[in-house]
Order: C-alpha cells, then structure tokens, then sequence
C-alpha cells in the first residue's frame, strides 16, 4: 500500500531526486493542499500562489464547482473513448463553441497536444483548401515562442535548452522576430504559406506584450494572403489577460484558436482547437485523436470551469487588479535599483530584475519571496513571473504587493 502521510518536505524532494526524471527545477517547496489563492506545504506553511501552475488554475485552487463536476461524473462514466458516443462531449462542444464564437471544436488533453493538431489542421487546410503543393507547407512562427515539449513544437524553437540533442527537427516552418509587422510582411511573400502561429502575449519568453495594434494588423494581413491566423491561448486564454481571450483585446477573431491550461480550472488535463466549419470539415475519422481527448470527465470539468469564469466575473476582476499591481511596482519601481520594469496584462505580469541573464539574482529572488509567503518563479533568467488565481481579491492583492516589494527590498544593495 502507497502511504501518502506524513512525508517532510526534505523526504518529499528526495524521493523525487532520486525517482523521477530530472526534467525540471522547482522551488525547494512541496504542497499538499490548495483552496482559492492559497497553497499549504506539508509543514502546514500557507503561500499566496503566484503561478496558478503556469495560469492553469485561473478560477483558484479547488474550486468547489468544478471538484464537484468531476466528483459527480467520476462515479458515473470517466472515459468511453471515442470508439462510443457519449452524453457529455456533444454538449461539452455545443457549450464551448457558443461560448468562444467557432462552428467547431476539436478536443484533447494537453496544451503541446492542441498545437500539434492546429499545425496538422492547418497543413491539412493548405492542401486541400489552399492548394499548397504537397509536403510544401510551411507554417510561420516567432522568435523565443514557447509552444509546448513534442518533437515538432521544439523543431521551431530557439531555445537551446528545449532543442539541443533532440534533432533531427521537422521541416516547414519560418520563425520572425515578434511584434515585427515588418517581417511579417516579407514571410508572408513566401510560397505556400498555410498559416501563421503566435502567442498574444510571449508567457515563458518572459511575459512580452507587444505594440497594440500588432494582433490586428498580423490578422489583416494573414486575410490578404489567404494564410491562417493560429492564436496559441494555451497560457493567456480564459480571462488571464483581463479579458477572455487576449486576441479579444484587439477584437481580432483567430481562424484557429489554441486552449489548454485554465479551460479545466487545473482539475483535469483539458485542451481545444477551436476552428469554422470551412477549415475544421478537413479533418475525417481515423485522421486525427486521441484516446482520452473528449471523454465526459473533461467535458464536465471544463463546462463548470468556464461557468465559474463568467458567474465570477474573472476577466474583469484581473483586468482591474492587473492595473493595481503595475500602479503599486511602478511606484517602487521608479526608487529601486534591483527591478528594471514591470509589465503585461490583466494577472499576467513580469517583473525584469536588473541584473544578467544569467544571474542567480531572479531565483534568490523566488526563494525568498518563499520564505515570505509567496510562491513565484523565474521564466527566463533575470525575468520573474507574477500569475496569481484570478480569485484574488482586492485586500490580498495589496497584501502580496507589499510581500514581493519588502523581499525585493532584501536585495537592494
Ligand atoms: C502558449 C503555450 N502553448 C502551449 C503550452 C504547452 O502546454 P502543455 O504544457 O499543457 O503541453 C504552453 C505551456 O506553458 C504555453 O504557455
């Protein structure tokens, strides 16, 4: 019998040392409880959470609704597979496309799983609605993207620690700076172009927003050339931003639109591509799927989790308190001599710490915030992330604020 009492936090770290796979760095911290903003670690230490594990638990940890959903369904049918109907995915998809504004949807699990089938579904559209040659797709992505782990998502990456080894890579896509209108343009000159494939807002690369406008003017022009415009809403989708979507800023309407993360709350790995009939009807049985993609456990966890999204008002709620926390850095920001900038939207934000790239300032940084009450983590090097639930109040927000600017104090020098 597995026991799941009574670990430390040092016993709990060392089983995964010396178990798991070292495929990632986590803050030397172990959580056993979550509800709303707050995280508990198994000494019985609270946290504020400033991660929402990577803007997947937008709606709060545990949210009674949701849990509630999938404690219902799981003692009724979890997975059926798609050899079956079932009585949840028709209502699950009727639900989600109303709500997003697409004729269809297509679902699966994970956020790299719902890019990979919006390159397949464009690829698939360049052929046989395009009438791109075949095998001569090519798909246009940008500088320091963040997309996901496969093989193919890391083929267009720049990121050496996400390449390096892992080759051969996959042929057929054109990386651009970002936010470069530009480069855009001279890509788009290019022959068999299928689509284009942009984050709103870069979320690993360091929360960059670009020039308002470059949404906008990128949709434009991918509707001149007949090229498909993929909005990748895995990290800024589900009100994170201060709205809905982060394309909702620029009421741009993607051809295909990416979920993943906060469609399920952080309860159950939930994602979906989203697309209109004229470019989802390419895809037929046998052609794309996965086993778990779609079954009622999601379906239900993700219909509760977008209740709870719009019942709860979320999108304006980080709308407001994302203009709090900038105000309230902005003021520290202008004396201190550790924090460059902040930036970003809605409950998305970064703090840029005014040392190098590859300095261990941003994760001391972390570690110490830990010690105060709050998790958070670095994205890249010098960059620190701030992402709470999107549940936070106004009192807590306040309360964090003065948490992160004292332990920045810390380390002024
Ligand atoms: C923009 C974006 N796309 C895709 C992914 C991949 O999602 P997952 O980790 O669920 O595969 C992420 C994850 O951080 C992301 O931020």
């Amino acid at each position: 019998m597995v026991t799941l009492e009574g670990l430390t936090s040092a016993e709990a770290i060392e089983l995964e040392n010396k178990y798991g796979a070292h495929n990632y760095h986590p803050l030397p911290v172990v959580l056993n409880r979550g509800e709303g903003v707050h995280v508990w670690d198994v000494e019985g230490k609270r946290y504020y959470d400033f991660l929402s594990a990577y803007s997947a638990v937008n709606q709060g940890h545990c949210h009674p609704k949701i849990v509630n959903a999938l404690k219902a369904q799981a003692e009724t049918l979890t997975l059926t597979s798609r050899a079956f109907h079932n009585d949840i995915l028709g209502r699950f998809e009727h639900y989600a496309t109303q709500y997003f504004g697409f004729d269809k949807l297509l679902p699966m699990n994970t956020g790299a799983e719902a890019v990979e089938t919006a390159i397949k579904l464009a690829r698939k559209w360049a052929y046989e609605k395009k009438g791109v040659h075949e095998a001569e797709a090519k798909i246009i992505v940008c500088e320091n993207n963040f997309h996901g782990r496969t093989t193919t998502i890391i083929s267009f990456s720049n990121d050496p620690d996400a390449r390096k080894n892992f080759g051969p890579y996959t042929p057929g896509f054109i990386k651009i700076a970002y936010d470069d209108i530009p480069a855009l343009e001279e890509a788009l000159k290019e022959d068999n172009i299928a689509a284009f494939l942009v984050e709103p807002i870069q979320g690993e690369a360091g929360v960059y927003v670009p020039q308002e406008g470059y949404l906008s003017k990128a949709k434009e022009l991918c509707e001149q050339h007949n090229v498909l415009f993929i909005a990748d809403e895995v990290q800024t989708g589900i009100a994170r931003t201060g709205k809905l979507l982060a394309v909702d800023h620029e009421e741009v309407k993607p051809d295909i639109l990416i979920l993943g993360k906060a469609i399920s709350g952080g309860v159950y790995p939930v994602s979906a591509v989203l697309a209109d009939d004229t470019i989802m009807e390419v895809i037929k049985p046998g052609q794309h799927g996965s086993t778990f993609g779609g079954n009622p456990l999601a379906g239900v966890v993700a219909m509760a989790a977008l209740e709870v999204v719009k019942e709860e008002n979320l999108a304006e709620n980080a709308e407001t308190l994302g203009n709090l926390f900038r105000e309230k850095l902005n003021v520290y920001i202008a004396e201190s001599k550790i924090v460059k900038l902040v930036r970003g939207k809605g409950l998305l934000n970064a703090i840029v710490i005014n040392d190098s790239e590859d300095s261990s300032t941003a994760w001391d940084i972390c570690v110490a915030m830990k010690e105060n009450g709050l998790l958070a983590k670095p994205t890249h090097g010098n960059i620190i992330r701030f992402a709470p639930p999107l549940v936070m109040n106004k009192t807590q927000l306040i309360e964090c604020v003065g948490i992160i600017i004292d332990t920045l104090k810390q380390f002024e020098k």
